[in-house]
């Protein structure tokens, strides 16, 4: 059984796939591991730590996939390692396969088998395995420190013998996993913080984290919640009285974190051009969903845009930002899937294609597309 961690060959992309700790039980679980050439080093992890781990250190992709029967990378394999890795291969990832359908039909081409992590279901067996929770958490943390630091004003409030500096007031739109966590951080820096969300769930969240909740609590906000715990697409008429409630609040914000995000649909717009025209110059607004069209009208992917005198953060890849603490979640959410794939006993991969986590997260497999949400529309 070999595992490959090639370096990902995106700009952008900081995080890497395996870490020492998670080859080391790779090893244990009978496998060899190829680590690429500094497939580590923007994650802080230097070749040498991962030879130590009993990994060895192939010295290009090529070399790193040769053979392997899993991949473990960060993002879906572009054509290149498509091209190198065998068929039949595991390959585990973010695959990103909303609006990249050509991507996954090239996957099946390919004869891979495709795993995307971000479908795992959310039941208690799985929560080790939740890629979108470890790093939605470290990315709401980052949006918080990446808006403190475009702030041009104290977060706590100060009071010196030469003045009273008053506390930055953070709305967080969006209390799902990242919101609740830049909460939590703005909280510690000693902001004012309130938040808005359409599940009802939420409210208590937000409270329970000294935070005050700011929402039109009408019928169908009472409703507003799939059975997986996701935010329903709302409708037009909620969609305006939120953005009523959200207008006349905005103005008052100093920093304006969105992350509000729905499975599988664009970002949802709740941030107009003229809620950030209302804004106090010097305000910042930091929008985490711009990789799915922005919540934030203005936003502009992987910039700091300066719109009269509010900046709007469009980073990418937020959790990258911290990419060694992305990277050592990252990397055990991928070894505590993988290892449900691996019969302990005779040290060999063997999948057991009826269990959930494989069936809802399992793309591509025997040259086709399999998931049904792709299936018809490949076919
Ligand atoms: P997400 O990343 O899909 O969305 C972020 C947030 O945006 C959500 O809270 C959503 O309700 C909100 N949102 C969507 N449209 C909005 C709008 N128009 N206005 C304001 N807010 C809007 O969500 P995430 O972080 O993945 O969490 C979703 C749910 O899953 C939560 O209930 C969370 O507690 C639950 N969860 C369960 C886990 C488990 O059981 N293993 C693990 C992680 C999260």
């Amino acid at each position: 059984m070999k595992i490959a961690v090639p370096r990902e060959s995106e700009a952008v992309e900081t995080r890497v796939a395996a870490t020492p700790d998670t080859v080391k039980k790779l090893i244990a679980l009978g496998a060899t591991v190829s680590v690429e050439k500094g497939a580590g080093t923007n994650s802080r992890i230097p070749d040498a730590d991962f030879e130590a781990a009993g990994a060895t250190i192939a010295a290009d992709a090529a070399a790193t996939l040769a053979d392997a029967d899993v991949v473990l990378k960060v993002r879906r394999p572009n054509a290149d390692e498509l091209k190198a890795i065998k068929k039949g291969a595991l390959v585990i990832a973010t695959m990103d396969p909303h609006g990249n359908e050509d991507d996954v039909k090239a996957m099946a081409k390919a004869g891979v088998t495709a795993f995307a992590m971000e479908f795992m279901p959310r039941i208690t067996r799985a929560q080790v395995m939740d890629v979108l929770s470890s790093q939605a958490n470290l990315a709401g943390y980052q949006a918080v420190i990446e808006g403190a630091a475009e702030y041009d004003r104290a977060m706590p409030m100060m009071m010196t013998a030469a003045g009273t500096v008053p506390a930055a007031r953070v709305f967080v739109m969006g209390a799902g996993v990242a919101g609740l966590q830049a909460i939590a951080t703005a909280r510690r820096l000693g902001a004012v913080v309130t938040a808005t969300d359409v599940r009802p769930a939420a409210k208590e969240q937000v409270e329970s984290l000294g935070a005050k909740f700011v929402a039109v609590e009408d019928e169908e906000f009472k409703q507003a919640e799939t059975a997986g715990g996701y935010a329903k697409q709302m409708s037009e008429e909620y969609q305006k009285k939120q953005a009523e409630l959200v207008a006349s609040h905005i103005t008052k914000q100093d920093i304006v974190i969105t992350t509000a995000l729905i499975p599988g649909r664009p970002a949802p717009k709740l941030v107009s051009k003229e809620m950030v025209a209302s804004m106090k110059p010097g305000s910042v607004l930091v929008d985490l969903a711009v990789e799915r069209g922005g919540n934030v009208d203005g936003a502009k992917p992987g910039k700091v845009a300066m719109v009269g005198g509010v900046k709007i953060v469009g980073h990418l890849n937020m959790a990258g930002r911290v990419g060694a603490s992305a990277s050592a979640l990252y990397a055990k959410n991928l070894f505590a899937f993988l290892e449900t794939m691996v019969d302990k006993e005779a040290k060999v991969l063997k999948p057991n294609w009826e269990d959930e986590l494989v069936t809802a997260t399992v793309l591509t497999r025997d040259g086709k597309v399999v998931h049904p949400a792709f299936a018809e529309a490949s076919s």
